[in-house]
């Protein structure tokens, strides 16, 4: 059977802190190295790999070229607007075609039926480059820079300020799986699916949803937010003004712990989500989590090409 890394919930935690312990040390090796270098490795060098686009993207673009390119292998990138998938052909025969001439599809796209449809038909390899309803790569990526700041995020507060969006559900799913508390402060129109509070409340991780910042911000650990509005959604003035109440501010960090860190999956909209202050200030990682984007992705495809040992 093959590995894919479609969602963080169908992901044993085993295999999720091997990913994590191979990113740590494959960063390690790449200190004062140039982004060029090739890996010692090069455990892609009879490999290549697809890396579709059906949404604009900057850090997952590159980071998965750079990363593969590391690793020894090779990229095709293509945006769906130069494919016929989904429009002159059905998802599962491009599926088929595409596994004759790769080893390893990455997919960003709408909906995550989409994503199901496409590895359900491709015989090799799917990776979840993020979709309407998830971003798994980013939050992994998270993880790994809190940990790597700050130790173990089991038990820890995790605050998200904003929209319930496809970030804060994997959010909910890391939840259930690292074991930290969740609390969502956002609007109510704008909560995450109910099944994944369930979910993660199930798994072992304590969900609190609240409008309340003090409630939300007091003792957090790890504050993150995202865009108000994500790429599948029309512009709605309204919603902007809905969420005006929950921008992540100084003053709201300053209820956080002292050395609580403030994450966001970028691209940002600096007055709008977070202040400048708070996302250029000494509780930010969000390059760091940029980069770490990086070494997490060569880990998970080292995971899914089944060359990690968990
Ligand atoms: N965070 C993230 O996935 O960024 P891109 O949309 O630029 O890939
Ligand atoms: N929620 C955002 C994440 C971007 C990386 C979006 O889907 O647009």
């Amino acid at each position: 059977m093959k590995n894919n890394f479609l969602n963080l919930k169908d992901i044993h935690l085993n295999d999720l802190r091997a990913i994590l312990n191979e990113a740590l040390r494959i960063k390690d090796l790449r200190v004062n190295c140039l982004n060029g270098k090739k890996d010692e490795d090069k455990v892609l060098s009879d490999v290549i790999t697809a890396l579709i686009f059906e949404k604009p993207s900057t850090r997952t673009r590159f980071s998965f070229d750079v990363g593969i390119r590391q690793l020894g292998g090779e990229t095709i990138t293509s945006s769906s607007v130069d494919m016929h998938l989904g429009k002159n052909e059905n998802v599962s025969d491009t599926a088929k075609v595409l596994s004759r001439y790769v080893d390893l599809v990455m997919l960003r796209t709408f909906d995550e039926k989409i994503l199901f449809e496409f590895c359900e038909h491709s015989a090799v390899p799917v990776i979840n480059g993020l979709t309407d309803q998830s971003h798994p790569c980013q939050v992994l990526a998270d993880i790994f820079t809190y940990e790597e700041k700050r130790g173990s995020i089991s038990g820890k507060k995790v605050t998200w300020a904003g929209d319930g969006n496809n970030v804060c559900n994997s959010y909910l799913e890391a939840a259930g799986k690292f074991g930290f508390n969740f609390c969502f402060y956002g609007p109510q129109v704008c909560l995450p699916d109910r099944s994944l509070i369930e979910s993660a409340e199930k798994c072992g991780g304590k969900v609190l949803v609240t409008e309340n910042p003090e409630e939300a911000f007091y003792n957090a650990d790890l504050v993150v937010t995202d865009t108000w509005v994500s790429m599948h959604e029309i512009e709605k003035k309204q919603k902007r003004e809905v969420f005006s109440a929950f921008q992540v501010t100084s003053k709201k960090m300053s209820l956080a712990k002292k050395d609580s860190i403030f994450l966001h999956c970028l691209p940002a909209h600096r007055g709008e989500e977070v202040t400048d202050e708070v996302i250029d200030g000494p509780n930010s990682q969000v390059f760091e989590a940029a980069e770490n984007r990086l070494h997490v992705q060569k880990a998970i495809i080292k995971w899914v090409l089944k060359i990690l040992n968990p």
